[in-house]
């Protein structure tokens, strides 16, 4: 197997360059220098509003194609036409939650999980409580750490018009069985909305094998500019009733999408799927840009996993450390390479802060997964302390972070 070019990689992040050791991927992650450049190149040649006749809104309406055929590309969707692209998740599943629950009547179901990000549990709350309708919770199962498809069984029924649910967890790093999970759900002829954001940074994603209707993800958190992702099925976005603004167009993607594209950021979206293409051709990918790119997330998550593996083991070993997530070396084709643990007598948000004098950037807390951290009987506040890794960490960095941890916690 070749080995992965991570010097090559880390020389394309000018952030890598500093002291600075990132392990708070799962919150976001840093750039490189081409969607920086594709950034800054729009702001220089397409800052115009696009619809006119001149070159700049040209250009502007170029790039806003290249962006949304990107992450068709990226996804595994058909065509740039079931993308919409929008300031966050948040705000994307916000306004999807707002376009679905027109057509819901009181006394309609919707599924919610017990391990989601709050971005996928309040918007459908607040659709509940609008609409009158009943929510049902999802459970994780505390050995296995995933939502198992038994649990899933007895909630549907034939009033289910929603199951929202996520990939990845970004607490316990857990993948889900998504797609055996959907078709439970499209069985019961509900629609089926995936928080992809934790997975799209580590794993291909191939929404058609998946089988869902919608899927949300956000590019600041896979190398690319701060924007959210949503990626739904052609039919359905065209059917669906907008909650939008008479100004909007009228055909697909933009009568989902609100006021002025942000085209610089557009730029760096569409760069960003282009720097998977090159990280594939680094690591041996040839042919389409489709198989670069399988080639690219195959070779980095090889990568992120073994040294994932080797953040695991060294936690494991330290005393009163307890992790919150899958640690069996055999089952970690299901989780992504978030870790996250708690000690017996350390504040989590006390050793983050100790780490990050040590120029060591981690992220402690609940991270928004109220249920999960509730749930696991952990302080609600201070939740857990998440080491997340990108393919662009190095062996050096986790054993530089076991090494403090230790010293820290002895
Ligand atoms: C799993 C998950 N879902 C949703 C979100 C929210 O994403 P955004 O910041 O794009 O709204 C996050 C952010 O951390 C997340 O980790």
């Amino acid at each position: 197997m070749q080995t992965f070019p991570i010097d090559l990689v880390r020389s394309q992040f000018p952030a890598l360059t500093g002291a600075a050791v990132f392990l708070d991927n799962p919150a976001g992650t840093q750039v490189p220098r081409q969607v920086i450049k594709a950034v800054a190149e729009a702001m220089a040649g397409a800052a115009s509003n696009i619809g006119g006749f001149f070159g700049a809104s040209k250009s502007a309406k170029d790039v806003w194609t290249r962006a949304h055929d990107a992450i068709a590309e990226l996804l595994g969707g058909h065509s740039g036409r079931e993308v919409i692209l929008g300031q966050s998740m948040t705000m994307l599943t916000f306004h999807m939650s707002r376009s679905l629950g027109r057509a819901w009547v009181p006394g309609d179901e919707i599924i919610v999980t017990r391990m989601d990000h709050d971005a996928n549990v309040a918007p459908w709350l607040r659709m509940a409580e609008d609409r009158g309708l009943i929510v049902r919770w999802l459970p994780f199962n505390r050995e296995t750490w995933r939502i198992e498809p038994d649990d899933l069984k007895p909630l549907l029924s034939t009033r289910t018009r929603l199951l929202a649910l996520n990939y990845a967890s970004n607490l316990t790093g857990s993948i889900n069985p998504v797609t055996e999970l959907t078709r439970l759900a499209k069985e019961a002829g509900a629609l089926v909305y995936v928080d992809g954001v934790q997975l799209v940074p580590h794993v291909k994603t191939d929404v058609k094998a998946i089988g869902c209707d919608f899927l949300v993800c956000s590019s600041y958190k896979f190398f690319g500019p701060h924007l959210g992702v949503l990626w739904g099925r052609e039919a359905l976005l065209n059917e669906l009733n907008p909650y939008a603004v008479r100004c909007a167009p009228s055909d697909l993607p933009g009568r989902h999408e609100l006021g002025t594209p942000q085209t610089e950021l557009f730029a760096g979206l569409a760069a960003t799927a282009d720097y998977f293409v090159w990280l594939g051709e680094q690591v041996g990918g040839s042919g389409s840009r489709e198989s670069k790119i399988k080639a690219a997330y195959g070779a980095a998550s090889a990568y992120e996993m073994s040294i994932a593996q080797r953040l695991i083991d060294g936690l494991t070993h330290i005393e009163g450390v307890q992790l919150q997530g899958i640690s069996d070396a055999r089952s970690l084709s299901q989780r992504v390479p978030t870790v996250s643990f708690t000690h017996s007598r350390r504040r989590n948000s006390v050793l983050a802060k100790e780490l990050a004098a040590q120029g060591i950037n981690v992220w402690s807390g609940h991270n928004y997964a109220y249920e999960l951290v509730r749930h696991l009987g952990l302080d609600e506040q201070d939740g857990v302390l998440r080491i997340g890794l990108a393919h662009y960490n190095t062996v050096d960095e986790v054993d530089r972070i076991l090494g403090s941890l230790k010293a820290l916690l002895a």
